[in-house]
């Protein structure tokens, strides 16, 4: 009687574990069999209302009953578990093969573009890169600078400023690259030869002003350095940079605080039929500031002007970006129109070099 009833329930069971669909199922099969109410379970129950000689037998087949019940469940377990890796395996499968979509292909934006070749004319030269923060301090903006306070080429600037913080300090956003010289001076030692290529800040917004735009500043500072090097450094520059072999440069004078003398150079272009051509034409395109660096400004930086002597130039990058690329609207520059994109960008491995040439 007992065997029959064990045997009844082997079989339905073992049948309702293979049936189970999913781990749910089978966890309800678990619970019905094995649980703590478990049919299973209950059969050990029925222990004590045997005769003493019977019961020994019938224990031993309740264990059998539960050792096979388990392991019933532990392989069907096994089974389903492989069975939802696969189904997931399937579902999130990805066909590496498929050719990426035309779409997915970037370009290097043209502001890049500029300062690699940029980079790579003056590396060329021997000078190296610097940076310095876009947040600055108004001794490194201006008063190292040689701009006196009050003195109306600050306000000339259009400065960005931030809040004034608890030390009474007011930070500003950098007007141009020029605060990296002092930067520079007071960490390096001379002689120094660098290009400082960054952003810079006006609240100024028109055809040909951004809030943010991009410049590059060139510093040399050494014993012996006059302002013939720094004329031959910047016509070697634009030549290399514009493509044209023996393009005349012009020095006008002109002011800033920090060099003494100062000076723009023009370049020679032509205006005919209202097209901008550079190139030696006859007509004049102002393109950079310079000059020699002012004693004042060396003296801030801790050096002794009477050692150390240099020149330092100043230059838009979108300025000279346009010129060479034709781009007519500088406002464009930061508009990430996916068209202008690719129209003006570049390609990612078309690194700019002066021996393998620079672009277009
Ligand atoms: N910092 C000047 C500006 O933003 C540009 C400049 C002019 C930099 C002459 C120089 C320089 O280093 O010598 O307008």
């Amino acid at each position: 009687m007992a065997n029959e009833k064990i045997e009844q329930l082997r079989g339905e069971i073992l049948g309702a574990c293979n049936a189970a669909a999913d781990m749910t199922a089978l966890e309800a099969v678990r619970v019905a069999a094995l649980g703590k109410k478990g049919s299973v379970t209950g059969l050990m129950k029925d222990l004590s209302a045997l005769p003493p000689e019977e019961r020994k037998a019938f224990g031993q087949q309740v264990n059998t009953l539960r050792d096979e019940v388990t392991a019933a469940l532990d392989a069907k377990k096994a089974a389903l578990g492989d069975a939802e890796l696969d189904a997931k395996l399937a579902k999130e499968r990805i066909d590496i093969s498929l050719p990426v979509r035309p779409e997915a292909k970037g370009s290097i934006h043209p502001i890049s573009q500029t300062m690699d070749e940029i980079a790579a004319i003056f590396g060329q030269m021997g000078f190296e890169i610097a940076d310095g923060p876009d947040i600055e301090d108004d001794f490194h903006n201006f008063t190292a600078l040689n701009f006196p306070p009050g003195h109306p080429a600050r306000e000339m600037h259009d400065t960005f400023f931030l809040p004034e913080n608890e030390k009474g300090e007011r930070y500003l956003l950098r007007t141009h690259t020029s605060p990296v010289q002092i930067r520079t001076m007071m960490s390096q030692k001379p002689p120094i030869r660098v290009i400082i290529p960054g952003r810079t800040y006006r609240c100024d917004y028109d055809m040909t002003h951004t809030p943010m735009f991009h410049q590059v500043e060139l510093l040399v500072i050494d014993t012996e350095t006059n302002m013939s090097h720094l004329r031959g450094c910047l016509q070697e520059f634009v030549r290399t940079y514009f493509g044209v072999d023996d393009l005349t440069t012009r020095f006008r004078p002109s002011f800033f605080p920090f060099t003494e003398p100062s000076a723009e150079m023009d370049i020679g272009c032509s205006r005919k039929g209202g097209e901008l051509k550079i190139g030696n034409h006859g007509d004049w395109l102002e393109i950079l500031g310079c000059g020699m660096v002012h004693p004042n400004v060396i003296k801030a930086c801790g050096l002794d002007p009477n050692i150390y002597q240099g020149f330092a130039a100043g230059m838009g990058i979108e300025r000279i970006a346009m010129l060479k690329y034709g781009i007519p609207d500088l406002r464009t520059f930061f508009e990430s129109d996916l068209r202008w994109l690719r129209h003006y960008g570049f390609a990612a491995l078309d690194v700019p070099s002066v021996t393998g040439g620079l672009s277009r």
